[in-house]
């Protein structure tokens, strides 16, 4: 009963999150032709503007956020017209007769609600739709992280939402799932033999996923302070990683069967005691440093800065999968603010031969790599050895690499961005890249197994902004005999 042509209603229309990537995307599926004709899109926030006002913020935003040479005037012209705006306090069940109102106006379309807002509202905002006669049994809703900061504070967000709407049309947003080289982590495991017969602990030795970034907290100092880098990105993204790096193959693409596979790796997950806390968790907060070469203040004083603030902006840990296909393979994680780039990768490390018989000073070497580039310069490379060429190295090892650079291999087409793909989904009433509520959930409770061991250890180390983070997480890796993967 799903149709792609919708009434889009967005609340949280004049944040940051929908002019930096909601608007941007939706008129980049305007520009694709994947918008139906009669989508509509009411805009729904707090602030007073009128509908003209509306475009022109919208219109704004494109400028700020599209490309230059992807603008297109007649598609701005279009999408604009699909637009219209409602002013509303979210909290208040008056306003919402107009969100009925709007949907009567001649639509027969399936109303999908976006809260782009805190998941604090989540709760009024589905009761108010409901009473106002705002929804029918085709609406479906899209959520944003983070959904509670624990498992207990999820679950009343979670029953909150599923008061209202069933399971099938809660769409619950990790924006990594609609990054295409998240996406293609599916293909590469399931689709090429090679990888999918040595994708286990016989020939895997470990694996190491980093997603820095060089920006700071930018303006978001309140909310960041009271989550973290745990809870902003590892309980979400990092973790959704692993399980499609760890997941046995689903046996279809259906949603249920991907998410079933991804549950599984998630009730898994090696839970943390309090004497794995010193060897195998670094938690770091970033002081003053640089950036680009410019002086950038730590973390404690940007703006609104709370001065001791024991909130981690960057977690190193090293944790596992106990199951039968990764017993004893470790998987080390860090992710990081103001580290000295942009940059997330999966690195997979396979295991040596059983028999070596090159040069024992080359011994190091010889194990094979297979770094997946999520973002920026997306690609895949094959870390391989071959012989040094010349006839004075004898066999001599060299390694090189086997590269796949989605940009040049796929040069015609633009690489959307997740936010595009994810909408489009939506519309298409496929959940496969969505988020299921037992995900969730479970993300959680391993989570609170780390937050709930950190309770006596505060202080997080410092690092320089710039830096790759405290000192004591390369030791954690080091004391393993093993290193960062650092060919970037
Ligand atoms: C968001 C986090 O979910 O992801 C941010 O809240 C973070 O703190 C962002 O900066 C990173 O996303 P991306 O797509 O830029 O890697």
């Amino acid at each position: 009963d799903f149709d792609t042509e919708i009434d889009l209603a967005l609340f949280g229309a004049l944040g940051d999150l929908s002019q930096r990537k909601l608007y941007p995307a939706l008129y980049q599926l305007d520009r694709e032709g994947l918008l139906d004709e009669g989508t509509r899109l009411l805009g729904v926030a707090r602030q007073e503007v009128d509908a003209e006002g509306f475009r022109s913020k919208v219109e704004a935003a494109l400028k700020c956020h599209v490309k230059a040479e992807e603008m297109d005037r007649a598609v701005v012209k279009r999408f604009l017209a699909r637009l219209d705006y409602c002013q509303l306090d979210a909290t208040q069940p008056e306003g919402y007769a107009a969100i009925r109102e709007w949907r009567q106006a001649g639509s027969s379309r399936p109303l999908v609600v976006y809260l782009a807002v805190g998941a604090s509202l989540y709760g009024d905002i589905c009761r108010h739709l409901e009473a106002s006669g705002s929804l029918d049994a085709r609406s479906r809703v899209v959520v944003e992280k983070p959904i509670g900061f624990d498992l207990v504070s999820s679950r009343e967000v979670n029953d909150a939402i599923g008061a209202v709407f069933p399971e099938s049309r809660i769409y619950r947003i990790d924006h990594y799932l609609g990054k295409e080289t998240v996406q293609n982590l599916i293909a590469l495991r399931f689709a090429n033999p090679l990888f999918g017969t040595q994708w286990n602990q016989n020939h895997i030795s470990h694996v190491e996923i980093t997603v820095a970034e060089k920006v700071g907290i930018e303006g978001r100092w309140g909310y960041f302070d009271k989550a973290g880098q745990l809870r902003d990105m590892v309980q979400n993204h990092l973790l959704q990683l692993v399980c499609l790096i760890a997941m046995d193959p689903p046996a279809n693409l259906d949603a249920d069967a991907i998410r079933d596979e991804k549950v599984k790796v998630l009730k898994a997950l090696k839970p943390f005691t309090d004497d794995m806390l010193g060897r195998d968790v670094v938690r770091g907060q970033y002081i003053a440093g640089t950036s680009d070469g410019q002086s950038v203040p730590g973390y404690l004083e940007e703006d609104d800065a709370n001065t001791d603030s024991h909130t981690e902006t960057f977690v190193a840990m090293k944790t596992g999968v106990s199951n039968w296909r990764w017993a004893g393979v470790p998987f080390y994680l860090r992710t990081g603010k103001r580290m000295p780039a942009k940059m997330s990768q999966i690195v997979i490390h396979f295991r040596q031969q059983p028999h070596y018989i090159f040069d024992p000073d080359q011994r190091a070497l010889a194990a094979n790599k297979l770094v997946i580039r999520l973002q920026p310069e997306e690609g895949i490379a094959l870390e391989v050895l071959t012989k040094d060429s010349g006839l004075d190295k004898g066999m001599r090892l060299r390694k090189g690499p086997l590269h796949l650079d989605f940009n040049s291999a796929f040069a015609k087409s633009r690489i959307p961005d997740a936010y595009e793909r994810l909408l489009l989904e939506v519309m298409k009433g496929q959940q496969y890249l969505f988020v299921r509520r037992d995900e969730v959930e479970h993300a959680w409770r391993w989570c609170d197994s780390l937050i709930a061991a950190w309770q006596d250890d505060q202080a997080p180390r410092r690092y320089p902004a710039g830096s790759w983070g405290p000192v004591a997480s390369i030791a954690m890796i080091t004391q393993d005999g093993r290193s960062w993967y650092e060919d970037y």
